[in-house]
């Protein structure tokens, strides 16, 4: 009976842990997050224990949920891709045991599982992920902390508007015992401050298998941008064009996009981050898209603007040329040692000289109401990805170089101006003496556009019935 029992125990859990197949080959190894935590270690004081804690989960739809995200640098350091997780960092080893870091993970749920899906649990956090120490959740308040021994508890801004579900172990209950136990009535400036100077200096500098991701996602991104640039014609809906940037990305494994997509034509692609994508046709305006991939939780950024007819307009080609050099102008600054905050001035003086030249403006300071944004971000796991916007370039750094010029309906300048919006946004990784274009597959200049216009795209030939 024992024997019988025992494999009939034997049965269920296999039966529950009959993992994925035909996954992608080329995730972040566990190795590679173990390094990340490691330099997260050694920035770390004396004495001090990191909090990280995963994303909430958000309502889409009354009962249904967003595609879950995880928090980017619990992802960073530790792989881990689900909910209602927290992770604790040691400067030093604790306990008997010696352990310097502890995972506690989401509990295995046949039930839970067969409706949301699968759960890694403590076990695949150990095999998959490469912890020793893993919990669930559900044992972090018997869990023999006191953080009242460390002399820093470091940790970053705690959500303030969650509520809790039935079990108590999700991210809010994991939340209310660490503060209780920690004794956080009021988040700690200098705790957050150190957790945003320690994240910022690792992230902002790309590892050579973070560097690998970033060429893929950048690289299939380019490829939906060329697609739609010989697919798109004037009856194109923005939607449709969106939608084939989604089914590119889809194709070469991206899982998703880094952003919501920016398709935007005429006066919309004078709109920021438009992203309702709504106009049913383009007609003969420029098509401003905006859109990169997620692949493996790093994001492209690369815009594009294009003639929805294929032949830039006199006036539409003056202010791409004028953007187009901008851009030009900074990646000659784009080198190791140069102050980031430099490539925003420099697109900003050309792009001033550029607008007086073209009498639609006449005082260098309005160049902002046409130029009303920064000029480059680093590009990550986040879009608009961590690190120290006052320091200077340094080498297998990566950041979007993205000036342009929007001219909405009633602008006071000439009306020929009007509705003429123009971004284009290229993601550089930065050398020693230079800088790499990892979206040059792209094509930027006007006359390299207009060609590849003509070529033909699958896309035009796909058939669908009429509904
Ligand atoms: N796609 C957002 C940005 O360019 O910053
Ligand atoms: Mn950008
Ligand atoms: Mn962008």
């Amino acid at each position: 009976m024992k024997q019988f029992l025992l494999l009939f125990a034997f049965l269920i859990t296999v039966s529950q842990v009959h993992s994925q197949e035909n996954l992608p080959t080329d995730y972040l190894s566990k190795e590679f997050h173990k390094g990340r935590r490691e330099a997260f270690r050694n920035l770390m004081p004396a004495n001090s224990v990191a909090v990280i804690f995963s994303y909430p989960e958000r309502v889409f739809s009354k009962d249904i949920n967003y595609n879950y995200h995880q928090n980017p640098d619990m992802f960073y350091l530790t792989g881990y891709k689900e909910a209602d997780a927290v992770l604790l960092l040691f400067k030093e080893a604790q306990g008997t045991e010696k352990y310097n870091e502890v995972l506690f993970v989401r509990e295995r749920n046949a039930g839970k599982e067969m409706w949301t899906g699968r759960r890694l649990g403590v076990e695949g956090a150990k095999s998959k992920l490469g912890f020793s120490t893993v919990y669930n959740g559900n044992d972090f308040n018997a869990f023999g902390i006191d953080f009242k021994k460390f002399d820093k508890i470091i940790y970053d801004k705690i959500p303030t508007d969650l509520e809790g579900n039935k079990s108590g172990f999700d991210l809010f209950g994991l939340l209310q015992i660490f503060k209780s136990k920690a004794g956080i009535t009021t988040e700690n400036e200098a705790s957050i401050d150190l957790f945003t100077n320690i994240t910022n200096s690792l992230r902002e500098i790309k590892t050579p298998e973070e560097m690998e991701l970033m060429r893929k996602t950048v690289k299939l991104s380019c490829v939906a941008h060329n697609e739609v640039m010989k697919a798109v014609g004037p009856d194109m809906s923005e939607n449709e064009a969106d939608g084939i940037h989604a089914y590119i990305h889809r194709k070469y494994g991206a899982e998703d996009e880094g952003y919501p997509p920016i398709v935007g034509a005429g006066a919309n692609g004078c709109i920021l981050h438009y992203g309702e994508n709504s106009a049913t046709k383009m007609d003969n305006q420029l098509l401003l898209m905006d859109v990169g991939s997620e692949y493996h939780g790093y994001s492209a950024d690369v815009t594009r603007t294009i003639p929805a007819n294929g032949k830039f307009t006199e006036e539409q080609k003056a202010i791409y040329q004028l953007v187009y050099e901008a851009q030009e102008e900074v990646f000659k600054i784009c080198k190791e040692g140069t102050p980031i905050q430099d490539l925003n001035k420099r697109s900003r003086e050309v792009i001033a000289a550029g607008l007086i030249k073209l009498g639609i403006i006449t005082d260098p300071k309005d160049a902002r109401i046409y130029y009303p944004h920064g000029c480059s971000h680093f590009l990550g796991l986040d879009v608009h990805d961590k690190g120290n916007y006052m320091g200077t370039l340094k080498e297998n750094m990566i950041l979007t170089v993205e000036p342009g010029i929007y001219i909405p309906a009633n602008s006071k300048c000439d009306k020929k101006w009007w509705n003429i919006g123009v971004r284009i946004e290229d993601d550089i990784a930065i050398k020693k003496d230079s800088y790499e274009n990892l979206s040059a597959e792209s094509p930027r200049k006007w006359q390299d556009i207009e060609a590849l216009a003509k070529q033909k795209s699958t896309f035009n030939d796909m058939k669908f019935p009429k509904i």
